[in-house]
């Protein structure tokens, strides 16, 4: 029931991907736990030096000797300017204030100029040391770069929040397309169109995916057990990637304060904001998001908004003050639970056997 094309191609057992989360959730204990327990372990390594992937991918290998995958995300296009960022310092000056922060004038221009080559340094980690599974977002790399990884035979995952986007991800040559509904936490993948008026929910988006697109499909949002997974299967989709319900685990890298956060927020609790990172993403609604939210269109895009607010962030978040915190998360908070990551994996697959017996 649960093998298919996914657990094939990803060499996994159950066809449960633990979601790539970038900045410093997807610790090396989760991952490797994740992959020890026959899902797929994922290293969100967006916002990662090649150093540190480098690290963590030798860490991992010294702990799992199973498949697991990198997620990179895909540099952008973006608009900046000095009047802009001034305009965004200006309006975050006071938050800074609160946590004791010197103010944040000497952001310049060129500091941005690197993304492309970072990017492309990322890759040359992941080949050089060999990680079976590379996955991304925000976009899908060039040819050349789908080329070369296509080469050293690693399995690659595109990320699709519209009909469109997947069909570009097969086009493109992704082996798996993971389908983000509107429910997923942290950042919106989308990358053809960013208006978040006419988001589309997993239930809608899997059936016409599916219908579209020859590639097997994985799906995320809200997902956080048997249910979810055999929901989505049902839906034609061959597996699923789960966010929220891994960050509450013992291994997750998510301190004590948005673990507590989530093992006590309510379905209507998360919303849309861009006013953290310039792109959208789903989190937590708190005084930053509340607060920021009409002045957001404002802001710079991504990844200028996201250097901006980033001490704001890392101080919040030392400081356990939840005020100012970037809480990422999925619709189905009521459903998360204090785990290790071997036990919700065989809750997971207990529920998913449960209802395919009783069907
Ligand atoms: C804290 C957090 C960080 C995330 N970071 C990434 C990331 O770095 N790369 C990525 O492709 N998706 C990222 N996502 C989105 C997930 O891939 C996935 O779409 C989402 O977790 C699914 O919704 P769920 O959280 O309700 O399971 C993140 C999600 C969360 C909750």
């Amino acid at each position: 029931m649960l093998n298919n094309k996914i657990t094939e191609l990803l060499q996994i057992q159950y066809p449960i991907i633990q979601a790539p989360m970038a900045g410093g959730l997807t610790t090396s204990k989760l991952v490797a736990g994740v992959s020890n327990s026959g899902g797929l372990g994922s290293i969100g390594a967006g916002y990662m030096t090649p150093v540190q992937m480098r690290e963590q991918i030798r860490e991992i290998k010294q702990l799992t000797s199973n498949f697991f995958g990198i997620n990179l995300f895909i540099p952008n296009e973006f608009n900046i300017s000095q009047d802009q960022i001034n305009s965004a310092n200006q309006i975050l000056q006071p938050i800074r204030e609160q946590l004791g922060l010197h103010r944040n004038d000497n952001l310049e221009i060129p500091e941005f100029n690197n993304v492309f080559e970072v990017f492309n340094e990322q890759i040359k980690t992941v080949i050089e040391e060999r990680v079976p599974v590379c996955s991304f977002t925000f976009g899908i790399p060039s040819r050349e770069v789908i080329r070369e990884l296509k080469k050293h035979n690693i399995i690659l995952m595109g990320t699709a929040t519209t009909v469109r986007e997947a069909i570009e991800n097969e086009k493109a040559g992704m082996d798996i397309v993971v389908v983000q509904g509107s429910e997923a936490g942290g950042h919106r993948g989308s990358f053809i169109s960013e208006d978040q008026e006419n988001l589309i929910g997993l239930m809608s988006l899997i059936p016409q995916v599916v219908d579209n697109v020859s590639i097997p499909v994985a799906a995320a949002g809200g997902i956080m057990d048997g249910r979810g997974l055999m929901a989505s299967i049902s839906l034609g989709a061959k597996g699923v990637q789960m966010g929220t319900a891994f960050l509450t685990c013992a291994e997750s890298g998510a301190n004590e304060i948005f673990k507590e956060e989530i093992l006590h927020a309510h379905e209507d609790q998360t919303v849309l904001t861009r006013s953290f990172s310039g792109k959208w993403a789903r989190g937590i609604k708190n005084k930053f998001i509340s607060e920021m939210k009409q002045v957001e269109s404002i802001f710079p895009d991504y990844p200028v908004q996201n250097t901006l607010t980033k001490e704001i962030r890392n101080t919040s978040s030392s400081l356990e003050n939840r005020n100012f915190m970037s809480l990422w998360a999925g619709q189905s908070p009521r459903l998360a639970k204090k785990h290790s990551v071997n036990s919700l994996m065989k809750k997971i697959i207990k529920e998913a056997k449960k209802i395919n017996n009783s069907n």
